[in-house]
């Protein structure tokens, strides 16, 4: 099955974990419901973190260490093609915090949940900075800029954890790529279980506003059925391909 562009399609792709499982990166539902070991609420919370942030930071210190032998695969670099095909036609919106596209080359990504690779304070309106660190110590980083003023303050990865807002702008770019598209919209899941709102929403805001969704990812995930269209298959193997020239 191929997905047949016009002149005039616009094309809002939203990636999930699924698109770097073949780089090599866990995706975040294993068949126990946990993230590599721990319960989610633990790792991705304000309250996990409140609770334990070394245990957190021990967590994403190990995949930033792991994020250095990961390069993107087949499928980034599909997308990083459809871009510079369709230029302000198109827009990804990713879940992802691994980097893995901006690294191949795309730059019409908007990062809905953050990046692995930025810290920011929990206590001072110091902006978010790239930080590949992998905190080895036994003890939480703390802010450099807040010691400097006398106070303690932790670290935290500069990510959208559950129950977090996503970053200011994030919602309005994508709803504003919709709307202006219409009918033109083609709206382009990959490797995502569907699960975690508000970009699980997103397949209904395009049917809203008349566009036509495609699902491609390695099993149905929870929404499957609110697709027009289902490819099943490896990203990195379909997305290649996929794009009707
Ligand atoms: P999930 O781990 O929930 O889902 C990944 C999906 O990718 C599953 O449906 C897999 O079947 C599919 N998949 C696996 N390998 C694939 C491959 N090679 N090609 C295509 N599909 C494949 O990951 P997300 O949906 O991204 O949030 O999770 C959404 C959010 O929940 C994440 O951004 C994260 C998480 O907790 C935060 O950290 C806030």
């Amino acid at each position: 099955m191929r997905i047949s562009l016009t002149p005039t399609s616009r094309v809002l792709v939203l990636s999930g974990a699924g698109i770097s499982a073949e780089s090599g990166v866990p995706t975040f539902r294993d068949a126990g419901g946990l993230w590599e070991g721990h319960a989610v609420e633990v790792v991705a919370s304000p309250e996990g973190f409140a609770n334990d942030p070394l245990l957190v930071w021990k967590f994403y210190s190990s995949r930033r260490a792991r994020m250095a032998d990961v390069v993107p695969n087949a499928g980034h670099h599909a997308l990083v093609a459809l871009e510079a095909e369709l230029g302000d036609r198109y827009l990804l919106a990713t879940q992802n915090v691994d980097g893995l596209h901006v690294a191949a080359g795309s730059q019409r990504v908007v990062e809905m949940h953050g990046t692995l690779m930025r810290s920011r304070c929990t206590r001072c309106d110091r902006p978010a900075f790239a930080d590949t660190t992998a905190y080895r110590d036994n003890v939480a980083p703390m802010c450099g800029r807040c010691r400097e003023r006398g106070r303690d303050a932790l670290l935290r990865p500069d990510i959208v954890w559950f129950g977090e807002a996503l970053p200011i702008g994030v919602l309005d770019r994508i709803e504003a790529f919709i709307t202006s598209a219409g009918r033109d919209l083609v709206f382009v899941a990959i490797g995502t279980s569907g699960l975690v709102y508000p970009a699980a929403g997103l397949v209904d805001a395009t049917r809203k506003v008349g566009g036509q969704s495609w699902l491609v990812n390695l099993e149905p995930p929870a929404n499957a059925t609110s697709f027009d269209h289902v490819v099943l298959g490896p990203a990195g193997a379909t997305l290649p391909t996929l794009f009707a020239p």
